[in-house]
């Protein structure tokens, strides 16, 4: 078995690396609790990444939230737009190593936008959390933060899995194109709505431009039917509740080559919550 530079034995098999959509609420922080712990021995997981934005009643998140979903063995969490929606998000974002906010805030931003994973038989593996600016708040450019930030982490390790939290699909495509070959995946988040367009780019990069979310999907994006609805007929301002049914994980599986960091494969994950009828 090689060593690494610190004397360490290093399995070079695969990494598999789940990737969990924006966690929406109570019931899709349940969904995370019940079957990531299934997940992780059915498909023999080694790490798990998730986007928290909307744990907490669907916006933003808390630390009781995002320790729950520490808890239930998501290794890292990525945010986006939603990040500053509950005012204890500060106490993640100073204390928390695990937690990211999207990178591209002007310097002096409290928290960090990139953090590298140690494990004790896995090569180091680096999240990058971007945001999108097109149909989004005006933060830095993440196309020049997210290279220069890449080839800071390169020096690091080639296992770099990117979460780019935007609205538009050619924004996300761009991004990911710009680093192919650079990085071993970059799967969006935001839309809340999973598509089809999962693949492996020329250089080695898997990419899907969104993973969809956990949480109730019998709604609108999570959300209760009738008032997005109300809003939209009628243009005023109504009060978003979490809806409750047909609950499911959403998200990303992606196989990652340990010493080359180009990835072997991506598929989408949609797994149902089963109702107990409780
Ligand atoms: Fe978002
Ligand atoms: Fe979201």
């Amino acid at each position: 078995m090689p060593l690494a530079s610190g004397g360490l034995a290093v399995n070079l098999s695969p990494v598999n690396l789940l990737f969990i959509g924006d966690i929406v609420g109570e019931p899709g922080r349940r969904a995370v609790k019940q079957l990531l712990p299934k997940l992780r021995g059915q498909l023999q997981l080694d790490m798990v990444v998730a986007n928290g934005e909307n744990a907490a009643g669907g916006a933003g998140i808390t630390v009781n939230t995002a320790n729950e979903i520490f808890a239930a063995g998501v290794d890292i969490m990525t945010t986006g737009d939603h990040l500053w929606d509950q005012k204890e998000v500060a106490i993640l974002l100073q204390t928390e190593a695990r937690f990211l906010r999207p990178l591209n805030y002007p310097p002096g931003v409290i928290g960090r936008g990139s953090t590298v994973w140690h494990s004790e038989k896995l090569p180091p593996v680096a999240v990058l959390n971007l945001q999108g600016r097109t149909f989004m708040p005006p933060l830095e450019n993440p196309f020049l933060c997210g290279k220069t930030e890449v080839e800071l982490l390169r020096t690091i390790t080639k296992l770099i899995f990117v979460d780019m939290h935007a609205e538009a699909t050619s924004e996300k495509i761009a991004l990911a194109r710009m680093l192919d070959g650079r990085v071993s995946a970059v799967v969006g988040t935001h839309t809340h709505v999973q598509t089809a367009d999962e693949q492996i780019f020329p250089g080695g990069t898997a990419y899907l431009s969104d993973a969809g979310f956990t949480g109730p999907h019998e709604s609108v994006l999570g959300r209760e039917i009738e008032p997005v609805i109300e809003r939209f007929r009628a243009n005023t301002p109504q009060k978003f509740d979490v809806a409750k049914d047909r609950i499911l994980l959403q998200g990303a599986l992606i196989d990652i080559d340990a010493a080359t960091g180009r990835a072997i494969s991506i598929r989408r994950i949609s797994e149902p919550l089963a109702e107990t009828g409780n």
